[in-house]
C-alpha cells in the first residue's frame, strides 16, 4: 500500500510529494509537512536515563509578531508560544527546572496532574513563589495517561493571558494502533491593542471581571488562522487543549462528525459521536475523524458562539481557528476504528460525605468580589477531609454566568447536572457548571495529604475569590 500511495503522490500535481508513516500500522496516510504550520516544538530531554525526562522551562518575555506587520510582547517558556510539547509515557519522572526571567514572580502549575502537593505549584501553599531572577526544581512522577497542560497559579489571568501555557502529553501504552495522526490543538486567545501589544489584564473593571475577559484574536498553537494540509477520508486524532483564560471553545467543521474517545484523563468508557467539539477553559478533548472533506477544498474549523451567560452569544459572529485545505490526491478512507472500551469503575458513594459548594457573588452594596459560600478565597476556611474518604460535592451555581470547575490533584466523576446523570463515565478534572445549575461529583481522596485547590478556571473569577481550599488531612 505504501508504494501506491507514493506513486500516486508522486504523479500529483502537489508540493506534499510524499505521505508521512503514522507509525501505525494501517500505512502512510498524510501528506509530508501536513501539519507544518500546527506542529509544536517538543521540550528537549536532556537526561540519559530512561523513564526521566528532565528538561528547563525559562519563563521569558519575547517579541512574537502573531499578526503580520505586528511586534507582540509574549510571556513564553522557552520563547515559544504555547511552550514546548513535553511528551513522556505513564510512570515516567518529570523533572522541570523553572528558571524565571519575568519581571514578576511566577510558579507553574501541572493542570491534572496527581502529583505529590508540594508540586502543585500553588503560591504561599505548596511552595514559596518564583522571584524574578530565581529558580524552582519540580520532580514528580506522571502516574495517569492523558493530554494535560501547564500554567502559572501566580496572578494567573494576567499570566496565562499573556502566554504562559504549554500542553503535556502522558501517552496510553494500551490505546490501540489506527487511531490517525495526531494533531495536538492548544486553543486561547488574546487582547491586542492597534500597536500589536497585549491589553492590560484589568481593563473593563468589575463588568468585565463578571463576564470573564475574552481577547479578540483566536489562536490555535500560537498562530491565528493557520492551515493544515490533509488528505481527505484519512484518520486523524486531535488532542485539544483549551488554555484560554476566560473563552469557552466549540468548535465545528462543515459536515464533519467528531467521535470523543478521550477527555482530561485519558479514554472515556466508550466514545460519543457529535458534530462539534466544546470544551471549557483548562477542559481537554480527545477526538478522533474521518475528514469529510473532498479532495481539493478548503473549509474553516470554526469557533461557534457558547451560550455561558449574558454577551457570550449575542450579536457575536463565528470565527475561523483554523483551515483545513486537502491536497488533489485521491482519498482513501483509513480502515474502520478499533473498538474502544475502558472499564470505569463508579466511585461508590454509599458512604459519601457531602460538601456544599455554593459560586457566588457579593451581596449588592458591597465591595465586588465572588467566592465560594458568600466568602473570597482568601477569607474562606478550608472544607476538611481525611485520607481515605469519600466525598460528594455539591456544586451550585448562583451566578448568571456559567463556571468551569476545577479541583487540584484529584479526579472526580460527574453524577449529575441537575439530576441528569452524564450519557457516559469519564474522569474529570474540570466541569462546567452551566446557569442556575447544581452539579454533584464524587472524588476519593485516597491519598497525598496537603491543600488542595479548587476554583474556577475561568481566571478573572478565581482572581476575584472564586476559589478555596481543601485541607486533606491523615487520619
Ligand atoms: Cu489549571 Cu488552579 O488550575
Ligand atoms: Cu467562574
Amino acid at each position: 500500500m505504501f508504494k501506491i500511495l507514493v506513486a500516486i503522490a508522486g504523479l500529483a500535481v502537489v508540493s506534499c510529494s510524499a505521505p508521512v508513516d503514522s507509525g501505525s500500522d494501517d500505512g502512510p496516510s498524510q501528506p509530508a509537512n501536513w501539519d507544518a504550520e500546527l506542529r509544536l516544538p517538543e521540550a528537549v530531554d536532556v537526561n540519559p536515563t530512561p523513564h526521566v525526562f528532565e528538561t528547563t522551562l525559562t519563563a521569558k518575555v519575547v517579541n512574537l509578531e502573531l499578526v503580520p506587520g505586528k511586534i507582540t510582547p509574549v510571556w513564553t517558556y522557552n520563547g515559544l508560544l504555547p511552550g514546548p510539547l513535553i511528551r513522556v509515557a505513564p510512570g515516567d519522572r518529570l523533572i522541570v527546572h523553572l528558571v524565571n526571567e519575568l519581571p514578576e514572580p511566577t510558579t507553574i502549575h501541572w493542570h491534572g496532574i496527581r502529583l505529590p502537593n508540594s508540586m502543585d505549584g500553588v503560591p504561599a501553599t505548596t511552595q514559596a513563589q518564583v522571584e524574578p531572577g530565581g529558580r524552582f526544581d519540580y520532580d514528580f512522577v506522571l502516574p495517569d495517561s492523558g493530554t494535560f497542560w501547564y500554567h502559572p497559579h501566580v496572578d494567573s489571568a494576567a499570566q496565562a493571558g499573556f502566554g504562559l501555557y504549554g500542553p503535556l502529553i502522558v501517552t496510553d501504552p494500551n490505546e490501540p494502533a489506527g487511531l490517525g495522526d495526531e494533531l495536538v490543538l492548544v486553543l486561547s486567545d488574546m487582547m491586542l491593542m492597534d500597536d500589536g501589544s497585549q491589553a492590560p489584564p484589568e481593563g473593563g473593571g468589575d463588568l468585565a471581571t463578571l463576564f470573564g475577559r475574552e481577547g479578540d484574536t483566536l489562536l490555535v498553537n500560537g498562530k491565528v488562522n493557520p492551515t493544515l494540509h490533509a488528505l481527505a477520508a484519512r484518520r486523524q486524532r486531535w488532542r485539544v487543549i483549551n488554555t484560554a483564560k476566560s473563552r469557552y471553545f466549540q468548535l465545528m467543521l462543515e459536515g464533519q462528525q467528531f467521535t470523543r474517545i478521550g477527555s482530561d484523563q485519558g479514554l472515556i468508557e466508550t466514545p460519543e459521536s457529535s458534530d462539534r467539539i466544546i470544551l471549557t477553559p483548562a477542559q481537554r478533548a480527545d477526538v478522533v475523524l474521518d475528514l469529510a472533506l473532498p479532495s481539493a477544498s478548503s473549509r474553516p474549523v470554526r469557533w461557534v458562539p457558547y451560550d455561558r451567560g449574558f454577551g457570550s452569544t449575542e450579536f457575536r459572529p463565528e470565527e475561523t481557528v483554523f483551515t483545513i485545505q486537502t491536497s488533489v490526491d485521491p482519498a482513501q478512507a483509513s480502515p474502520p476504528l478499533p473498538i474502544l472500551h475502558r472499564e470505569i469503575a463508579p466511585i461508590d458513594v454509599s458512604n459519601a460525605t457531602r460538601q456544599f459548594i455554593d459560586l457566588t457573588q457579593s451581596a449588592e452594596g458591597e465591595p465586588f468580589s465572588l467566592g465560594i459560600n458568600g466568602v473570597p478565597g482568601d477569607r474562606a476556611p478550608a472544607l476538611m477531609a481525611a485520607v481515605g474518604d469519600t466525598q460528594m460535592w455539591t456544586v451550585r451555581n448562583t451566578i448568571a454566568f456559567a463556571h468551569p470547575f476545577h479541583l487540584h490533584g484529584f479526579f472526580f466523576q460527574v453524577m449529575d447536572v441537575n439530576g441528569v446523570p452524564p450519557t457516559v463515565r469519564e474522569w474529570r478534572d474540570t466541569v462546567n457548571i452551566p446557569i442556575d445549575a447544581t452539579v454533584n461529583l464524587a472524588v476519593n481522596f485516597n491519598e497525598r495529604p496537603g491543600m488542595w485547590m479548587f476554583h474556577c478556571h475561568i481566571l478573572d473569577h478565581a482572581e476575584a475569590g472564586m476559589m478555596g481550599m481543601l485541607h486533606l488531612h491523615e487520619h
